[in-house]
């Protein structure tokens, strides 16, 4: 075995951009700002890089990856898009939002990125650092959260730092990540698009655009994949997660949103507020890095306060569910 070479962390200007995109084009690991959470890139087309990702997260190869466009046009060009994932990536893209497509025969996104499916994960990111570096790669890049399998997911670079040092050649820093919590993953693969994964953008958002509700990820569809990467136990800190608390027990920290205070909250190992506003945008922002502060507290247990269920109350109640899921 060989003795991993340092990380290098690059300034996202225009050089530490060429040098990123160049190591993406040569089959090296990059992490990179985007506007949901860091992501861990490789080139998408190139089967070896590809492998790389799995290894330096120790990702099972059965859970897909999401491949990343620099714009619509070269998203169209990798899978079929029908009436639906037509106007939610005209609604939604650049931003948030994967679109679970039927693969073009001739995708250049390779079959193991795709874990062998006949379908296709692509998204168009916002953040103005992933944008010009998918621009300058040329290629999709394919790119999970850059965390280790089954951690809290990174948004901010020194939480990519943590997992990864040492596994990955390079790490674009562009500060804390907005949203916060990763896109919403929609399958388009005919009949009613199916709500895979809640995320930044909300399902009253997706509504609005398809004039109904989508569906369960459950529900029927011509292809039919059952949401691979949707394990129950994931986004998971050291710390055992409690949900819901009205009181606080000895020894626990503890997770506010708003004003609410539950019994015993003075006695806490350690408190963080994910928005004393009540925002929930806010608390998305802040949340996986909460849950990491939480878990450098050494407390066994997190106990999370209630947290509404609207909006993107619905990605940040799904995160810490799988949080708190048994091990
Ligand atoms: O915000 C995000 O989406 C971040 C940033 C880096 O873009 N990426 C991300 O990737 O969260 P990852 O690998 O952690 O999550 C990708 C999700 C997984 O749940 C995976 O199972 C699902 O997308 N997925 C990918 N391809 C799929 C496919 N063909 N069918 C169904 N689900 C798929
Ligand atoms: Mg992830």
């Amino acid at each position: 075995s060989t003795v991993p070479a340092a990380t290098r962390r690059l300034d996202p200007d225009a050089d530490g951009l060429a040098q990123a995109a160049a190591l993406l084009r040569a089959g090296e690991l990059v992490a990179f700002p985007t506007e949901t959470v860091y992501g861990l890139g490789a080139d998408a087309t190139d089967p070896a890089a590809v492998a790389r990702i799995f290894a330096a997260k120790e990702r099972p190869r059965f859970n897909p990856l999401i491949a990343h466009l620099a714009d619509g046009d070269a998203a169209l060009a990798e899978g079929t898009f029908d009436d639906s994932a037509q106007r939610l990536a005209e609604a939604f893209w650049p931003g948030p939002l994967t679109l679970v497509v039927p693969a073009h025969a001739g995708t250049r996104v390779c079959d193991l990125a795709r874990a062998g499916l006949p379908s296709v994960a692509l998204r168009v990111p916002g953040h103005p650092i992933a944008r010009a570096l998918l621009s300058a790669v040329g290629r999709p890049v394919a790119a999970p959260s850059a965390n280790r399998s089954g951690r809290v997911s990174p948004t901010r670079a020194d939480h990519v730092l943590d997992d990864l040092a040492g596994r990955i050649a390079a790490l674009l820093d562009g500060g804390d990540t907005p949203v916060g919590v990763e896109s919403t993953v929609v399958a388009c693969l005919g009949g009613v698009p199916r709500l895979l994964r809640p995320g930044g953008i909300t399902r009253a958002a997706l509504r609005d655009v398809l004039g109904f509700d989508p569906a369960d990820p459950e529900a029927a569809d011509a292809d039919r994949p059952a949401g691979p990467g949707m394990l129950a136990s994931h986004y998971a800190p050291r710390a055992r997660v409690r949900l819901d608390v009205d009181a606080v027990g000895p020894g626990e920290a503890l997770l506010l949103f708003g004003a609410g205070r539950p019994e015993g909250h003075e006695h806490a190992r350690a408190v963080l507020n994910l928005s004393p506003a009540a925002d929930l945008a806010e608390a998305a922002s802040r949340l996986f890095g909460a849950l990491r502060d939480l878990d450098a507290s050494g407390a066994e247990t997190i106990a999370v306060a209630p947290i509404p269920a609207d909006g993107l109350g619905e990605a940040i109640r799904d995160r810490l569910a799988r949080a708190a899921a048994p091990r």
